[in-house]
C-alpha cells in the first residue's frame, strides 16, 4: 500500500469544491484528523452543571482519546488525559461520578483530583511522583460551557470570547442545566457530519419541520422586514445588538448571530408556542435564534427559552456520534415548566433527518466515481471549516 502524502492531498483540493474522496475513506487521514486537528482544537466537552461538587467528574472520549474533567477539592476544574503514566491503562472507566482520587485499575497508581500522582507502589529509588502526574489539558469555562484543548499551545480563544461574551450574557447560560441529551450514531466520517451542520443549503429539501419555522433555510426568506422586526423585539427583550464572525489563522473560529424565526414562532417548537421559561435576564420572547460557534467543532443554537448544543464526535474512520444536548434554565422543572417531548421534538426529528442524509452522503463518497463538486453560496460555512481544517499540517 502506498503511503498517503497528506500535504499533497490537501494541496490537491480544488478551491470552492468539496474535499476529495480519500479525506473520508483513508485510515491515515483519520489518524491525522485526530492527532493533528482534534488534538489541537478547542473541544466542547460538557457543562459545569455536570460537576457541581468537589470530586465530581466525567469523561469525554473521541477517536482513541479520553479526557477526565474533574472538580478538585478547592472547586477548581481540571482536564486530564485518561491515560496512566505507568503503562498507559485507562485510569477512569466510568462515564461520570464522584471520586476522592483516581486509582488506576491496573497497578493502582493513584492520582489526586488535580491530576498529581499521590502514590505508586514499589518504585525504584529516584522515582519522582511529581514528574508522573496525569497529563493536563487547557481548559476554559465560558458561561458554564467547558472547552478543552490538548495542544501544547492552543489556538487563541480568548480574544474571540471577549467579543462573544456580551452578546450571550443575557441568556445566563451558566445558570442552565441539561434537560436531555441524545446520541445519533451515523456510519460516516466525522467531517461529513460537521459539513452538514455548517450549511443550511439542505435545510429546505431535508428538514420539513425545521424549514417551517427557521428563516435561515433560505436567504430569500430572511427579508429586511423580518430582520428589522427581530432586532426591535430583541432590543426590547434585553439582547444587545451585534454579531461576531472571526476566522483568523491560528485562532479559534467564532461565530455569533441572531436570526429571525418566522412570524408566529417564539421558539423551535411544533406550534410556535414557547417551550420553557425564558432564559436568564430576557424580558420577553423575541422570536429569534442565535447561531453560536466557539471553535469550529462546537455549535449551539440559543432560542429565548432553551439552548441546543451539537457535537460530531469521531468514533472511527466512518462512524460518528452526533450528540445533541438540550439546556433549560436551572430552576425549570420538567413536567411543570416544560414538557420534555415538546422541548426535544424539533431537534430529534431534525437529527434523524441529518443521520439519514449524512449516511447517504458517505455511501456516495465511498464510490470510486465520486468527483468533488462545487459548493453553493449557501455553503460558506463549509469553506470556513475547510480553511481551518486544511491549515493544520501533519508533523
Ligand atoms: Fe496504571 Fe500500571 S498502567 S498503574
Ligand atoms: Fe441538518
Amino acid at each position: 500500500m502506498t503511503a498517503i502524502d497528506i500535504a499533497a492531498l490537501k494541496a490537491s483540493r480544488r478551491p470552492g469544491h468539496a474535499l476529495p474522496r480519500p479525506f473520508y475513506t483513508e485510515p491515515a487521514i483519520y489518524e491525522h484528523d485526530i492527532r493533528d486537528y482534534w488534538n489541537r482544537s478547542w473541544i466542547w466537552v460538557g457543562h459545569e452543571s455536570q460537576v457541581p461538587e468537589p470530586g465530581d467528574y466525567f469523561t469525554f472520549d473521541y477517536g482513541p482519546e479520553s479526557l477526565i474533567i474533574a472538580r478538585d477539592r478547592d472547586g477548581g476544574l481540571g482536564a486530564f488525559q485518561n491515560v496512566c503514566r505507568h503503562r498507559g491503562s485507562r485510569v477512569c472507566l466510568e462515564k461520570s461520578g464522584n471520586a476522592r482520587v483516581f486509582s488506576c485499575p491496573y497497578h493502582a497508581w493513584t492520582y489526586e483530583l488535580t491530576g498529581h500522582l499521590r502514590r505508586a507502589r514499589e518504585m525504584p529509588e529516584g522515582f519522582d511522583p511529581a514528574e508522573h502526574g496525569l497529563l493536563a489539558a487547557h481548559l476554559r469555562s465560558v458561561e458554564g460551557l467547558i472547552f478543552v484543548c490538548t495542544a501544547k499551545t492552543p489556538p487563541d480563544i480568548d480574544s474571540g470570547l471577549a467579543q462573544i461574551r456580551p452578546l450571550i450574557a443575557p441568556f445566563d447560560l451558566g445558570a442552565t442545566k441539561i434537560a436531555h441529551s441524545a446520541t445519533y450514531d451515523v456510519p460516516a466520517n466525522w467531517k461529513l457530519a460537521v459539513e452538514n451542520y455548517m450549511e443550511c443549503y439542505h435545510c429546505g429539501p431535508a428538514h420539513l419541520e425545521f424549514a417551517r419555522s427557521h428563516s435561515i433555510k433560505d436567504p430569500a426568506h430572511m427579508t429586511a422586514g423580518l430582520v428589522q422586526a427581530l432586532q426591535a423585539r430583541s432590543r426590547a427583550a434585553g439582547l444587545p445588538e451585534g454579531e461576531v464572525l472571526r476566522n483568523d489563522a491560528g485562532a479559534a473560529t467564532m461565530f455569533c448571530k441572531r436570526y429571525p424565526l418566522f412570524e408566529g414562532y417564539s421558539s423551535g417548537s411544533k406550534t410556535g408556542a414557547p417551550l420553557a421559561p425564558l432564559l436568564g435576564r430576557l424580558a420577553a420572547f423575541d422570536g429569534g435564534a442565535t447561531d453560536l460557534q466557539i471553535g469550529i467543532l462546537n455549535n449551539f443554537l440559543i432560542y429565548a427559552d432553551h439552548m441546543v448544543g451539537y457535537r460530531f464526535i469521531p468514533t472511527a474512520l466512518q462512524t460518528t456520534r452526533i450528540e445533541v444536548v438540550w439546556f433549560v434554565r436551572d430552576d425549570a422543572v420538567a413536567g411543570e415548566d416544560y414538557d420534555l417531548a415538546d422541548l426535544t421534538w424539533l431537534w430529534h426529528v431534525t437529527s434523524l433527518d441529518d443521520e439519514r442524509i449524512i449516511r447517504h452522503n458517505q455511501e456516495g463518497v465511498n464510490s470510486h466515481h465520486f468527483v468533488p463538486g462545487p459548493l453553493s453560496d449557501m455553503e460558506w460555512g463549509i469553506s470556513a471549516f475547510y480553511d481551518d481544517y486544511l491549515s493544520v499540517s501533519a508533523p
